[in-house]
């Protein structure tokens, strides 16, 4: 039988029927316009597919006959997440810089949220009040799509955000659930009294108890509590109302038709709640996401669609599908689990805690991937669990309180400089805030005037880099950590921003200092240019390519994490040594998986090593890595 995806849009509706009946159906069967829900989600799904514009169903068929497998497998893909306004004001202004991006190597653009939302009230955009109308922030819905055109003029690809957790308290909708309409106020979970609200807060953990305690709002206008998860203008929509669904499947299809080719499903662990449990990750929200999966396969099979699940490990995997759903979910989601194991790694010198997590991490379906980062526009949450850290040896409670105080730069000798993000007083947990380059030391170091310290600082940021680009999956980078930018204390001065520290991490770019990109002997320059090697090595290793290819080296030295990526008879060896000491592993290491090679080259120093004796040893430069073929 032919793969679902590469059947003409009739032979996908017809074989897909029977299985949206069932989803839809485990969901809305016994809801009052259940059925009449149905029969217009079927309309919407037709209406979608007819309304796609021809050069996106051209889209479509080459990424359906692409190899590897899925398009999105691919090692030719690298990219970056940006705040249009901050990076260059403008989506039309952002045209004008696709030239920047080619030059370094990124052809798959991010772009923070950037449809309406208050600007007094916005998390950085992901409070949307209209999910159609582009802010006049950013420009128009023709600027959109002028974008989106001269991006697939030049084969890049474009991400955008689908909030679908929660609307701002300024939506349409909240509008008018607000002046007392049940209609719209069934949108949401209201409620009359606290009685219900305090049954679910006895479960549902706080998402950020410094800014937004709690997770209901009392509603003055409309005497009533509504659920807000996140910050209280962030109204968290109710999936129990078939309406609620088809309306922002209409809006995923409004964004699949505009030529997105990755959907990035905002905060997919919180859509379904449940009193008695921690409202996330519960059955009922993955089988939302299959079913979003299978109506997006049908009309606009081209996009592919990625969870923001930053949850515990054992958690993530399973946004891919499992059992009899594995690889029927998202074809994306973040390493988060890996993200945070890097820097537990950088700041301890130590990867033992990293290689406990991979056998969970290996799990990720055949024809599934990652999106890798070191860091992006949220906190970085030390989210691995427990046991994980004890079976490395280590102590849970001690480690993190080290972790927490290292990047925080409360640990005498640390470099870093980060800060501490949603302190929970009573559980002490913290997460951490700080970009790329203040973490690995930089802006201490350039503020001490100190050369040794800014070499130190710039081989652990492309250390950071270089895992992430090889490991497995599409790198998004973040804006400004290719030129890299130090923590900006801006937000301070403003209302909207200063109570939330995620924005020290969030940059203006300047971009006369920016210039210095292509000023050799410059910090900029030295990170941009390697930066910009690191991509060029990345897209012409095919083996990079993510077909679940990757076996973690015996742990030789437990400051070194080695993986080998192979295919048929390719091979590369990637070597990252996180101490700050040269360390040494046995060149044994290198004959264990099934072939003996006599001679090695390193892509990143362009240097050939002879395999010596098994008593005889590799040595790896304090912060160095290695990306090492058999010759
Ligand atoms: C996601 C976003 C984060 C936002 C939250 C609520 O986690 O990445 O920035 O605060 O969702 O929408």
């Amino acid at each position: 039988m032919k793969p679902l995806f590469i059947r003409s849009y009739k032979e996908r509706f017809q074989s897909s029927l029977g299985e949206i009946s069932n989803l839809y159906n485990s969901f809305y069967a016994y809801h009052p316009n259940g059925r009449e829900a149905f029969g217009e989600l079927l309309e919407l799904i037709e209406k979608t597919f007819a309304e796609r514009s021809a050069h996106l169903k051209e889209r479509d068929a080459q990424k359906l006959n692409a190899e590897p497998a899925h398009w999105f497998l691919s090692n030719d893909l690298c990219g970056m997440s940006l705040y249009v306004d901050r990076f260059c004001g403008s989506i039309d202004e952002l045209k004008n810089e696709l030239d920047y991006f080619e030059k370094l190597g990124v052809n798959l653009l991010h772009l923070m949220p950037v449809f309406e939302s208050p600007a007094e009230a916005s998390d950085g955009g992901y409070a949307v009040s209209n999910f159609r109308k582009v802010d006049k922030r950013f420009g128009t819905l023709e600027d959109l799509k002028e974008l989106e055109a001269e991006m697939r003029n030049r084969n890049m690809y474009l991400m955008l955000d689908i909030v679908l957790n929660h609307t701002s308290d300024q939506h349409e909708w909240a509008v008018k659930a607000r002046q007392g309409e049940k209609v719209y106020q069934d949108h949401y979970y209201f409620f009359d009294d606290r009685a219900e609200p305090d049954e679910y807060e006895r479960s549902m953990p706080e998402i950020f108890p410094e800014a937004a305690p709690g997770s209901f709002t009392y509603i003055k206008e409309c005497k009533k509590w509504v659920m807000t998860v996140f910050h209280n203008y962030q109204w968290d929509l109710n999936y129990r109302n078939p309406r609620v669904f088809n309306e922002m499947l209409d809006n995923i299809f409004f964004y699949a038709n505009l030529g997105v080719d990755i959907l990035r499903i905002d905060a997919p662990a919180f859509i379904w709640k449940e009193k008695g449990t921690r409202c996330q990750n519960l059955p009922q929200a993955h089988a939302l996401l299959q079913l979003i999966k299978i109506c997006v396969q049908v009309a606009t099979p081209g996009m592919a669609i990625l969870a923001e699940a930053i949850v515990r490990p054992h958690e993530i995997i399973k946004y891919f599908g499992e059992n009899d759903k594995e690889a029927e979910e998202c074809d994306y989601a973040y390493n988060a689990t890996q993200m945070a194991l890097q820097w537990d790694a950088l700041a301890t010198g130590d990867t033992r805690v990293m290689m406990a997590a991979q056998d969970i991490l290996l799990r990720k379906p055949f024809g599934t991937t990652w999106i890798t980062y070191t860091r992006c526009h949220d906190d970085i949450g030390l989210g691995y669990d427990d046991y994980m850290i004890d079976n490395a040896g280590f102590t849970s409670y001690e480690h993190k309180k080290f972790l927490k105080e290292y990047y925080s730069g409360n640990y005498n000798g640390s470099p870093a400089k980060g800060a501490l993000f949603a302190v929970n007083e009573r559980t002490g947990d913290a997460r951490i805030s700080g970009s790329l380059a203040s973490l690995c030391g930089l802006e201490a170091a350039i503020n001490n005037n100190d050369a040794a310290a800014i070499v130190l600082s710039v081989n652990k940021i492309l250390l950071m880099q270089a895992m992430s680009f090889f490991i497995g999956g599409t790198p998004m980078m973040f804006y400004g950590d290719e030129s890299g930018y130090l923590n900006d204390y801006s937000y301070l001065d403003d209302e909207g921003k200063s109570y939330d520290n995620r924005w020290m991490h969030r940059p203006v770019i300047d971009w006369n200092k920016n210039e210095n990109v292509d000023k050799p002997g410059t910090i900029e320059h030295i990170i941009f240019s390697s930066t910009q090697k690191l991509i060029g090595l990345r897209k012409s290793i095919p083996v990079i390519a993510d077909k679940k290819n990757l076996t973690w080296l015996r742990p030789h030295n437990i400051h070194v994490a080695g993986f080998l990526r192979a295919w048929d008879d390719d091979r590369v060896y990637c070597l990252f040594n996180f101490s700050n000491r040269k360390q040494s592993i046995t060149w044994y290491a290198f004959k264990e998986n099934g072939m003996r090679p006599t001679k090695l080259y390193d892509h990143w120093s362009e240097q050939y090593f002879d395999v010596g004796g098994d008593n005889e040893y590799f040595v790896l430069p304090s912060y160095s890595f290695f990306i090492l073929e058999p010759k």
